[in-house]
């Protein structure tokens, strides 16, 4: 089996995806979509993007190596009546099932980047968009002192080394990795902008501590952090760091969690 699959099949994104809905639609609602479109949507998950993207009139196809995330997905465009937004499974290292130039909009918002082959995911997003196209991409930032980049540092330092020629993904939130990457596709540096941009996680009814709980049971990377931690005895030294860490960064007023986290928004004309 695929460890990237199995990774991400391993929990339940749809927890951590219920409290990023409000960013979701606010990054689709800063891309001034115009219908027609064709869009896809990379390493969607359940639709964060992919639905508010139909909404405004895009066609949109959402792809994604997790089957439950599909089938949530798809279960989420029904509930919505929206006939314009299909979920398929698929991996964005090989695209294999979408024809050249497809898309006017290729999107993967804290997706593709999770991929193990960054030249072959930049080689199929540029194959997959029509020339004239774009390419828009959401990263988290290696070393970044915000939330999510945070998660996935001190849960790596709890889980054992990932195997030789492991590529972290966290290099796609780093400029000359994009722009090297886009290179080997074939798209010259002055069609790439790059940006730093903020998510929020808005965990309704969740404290912090609560929202971390949702991580460690149902986030592939912490939940094999905490797996990693119980053998070692080291389980509240992870969800210590973790709770103070989340705790630190809330910005919720009245009892409320809102914590922001800075991503790479990366944009390629094509
Ligand atoms: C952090 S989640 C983000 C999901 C969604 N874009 C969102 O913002 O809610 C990462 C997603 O990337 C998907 N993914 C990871 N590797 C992938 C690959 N090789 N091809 C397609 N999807 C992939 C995972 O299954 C998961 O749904």
């Amino acid at each position: 089996m695929n460890p990237n699959k199995m990774l991400w099949e391993k929990g339940d994104f749809t927890k951590i995806a219920a409290s990023m809905r409000e960013s979701g639609e606010a990054l689709i609602k800063s891309l001034g979509i115009i219908p027609p479109l064709r869009a896809l949507d990379l390493g969607c998950g359940d639709g964060t993007t992919a639905l508010p993207l139909a909404v405004a009139g895009a066609d949109v196809t959402g792809i994604d190596i997790a089957s439950n995330l599909v089938e949530a997905g798809n279960r989420r465009a029904a509930a919505a009546g929206l006939n314009n937004l299909k979920f398929q499974e698929g991996d964005a290292c090989n695209l294999e099932a979408v024809s050249d130039q497809t898309f006017d909009l290729t999107l993967s918002v804290f997706g593709a980047m999770f991929a193990p082959n960054p030249f072959d995911v930049a080689k199929e997003m540029v194959r997959v968009t029509k020339p004239g196209g774009r390419i828009v991409m959401g990263n988290w930032i290696p070393n970044d002192p915000t939330f999510v980049s945070q998660v996935l540092k001190i849960s790596s330092a709890f889980t054992p080394p990932p195997p030789e020629g492991f590529v972290s993904p966290m290099l796609w939130g780093v400029d000359a990795q994009v722009i090297e990457r886009f290179g080997q596709a074939g798209v010259p540096a002055e069609k790439i902008s790059m940006v730093k941009d903020t998510f929020y996680f808005r965990p309704t009814g969740n404290s912090p501590a609560e929202f971390i709980q949702s991580f460690r049971h149902f986030y592939g990377p912490t939940m094999n952090a905490f797996e990693a931690a119980e053998k070692n005895g080291k389980v509240d030294e992870l969800h210590n760091q973790l709770v103070e860490m989340a705790n630190s960064q809330n910005q919720g007023a009245s009892g409320a969690t809102v914590i922001p986290a800075t991503f790479l928004r990366v944009i390629v004309s094509l």
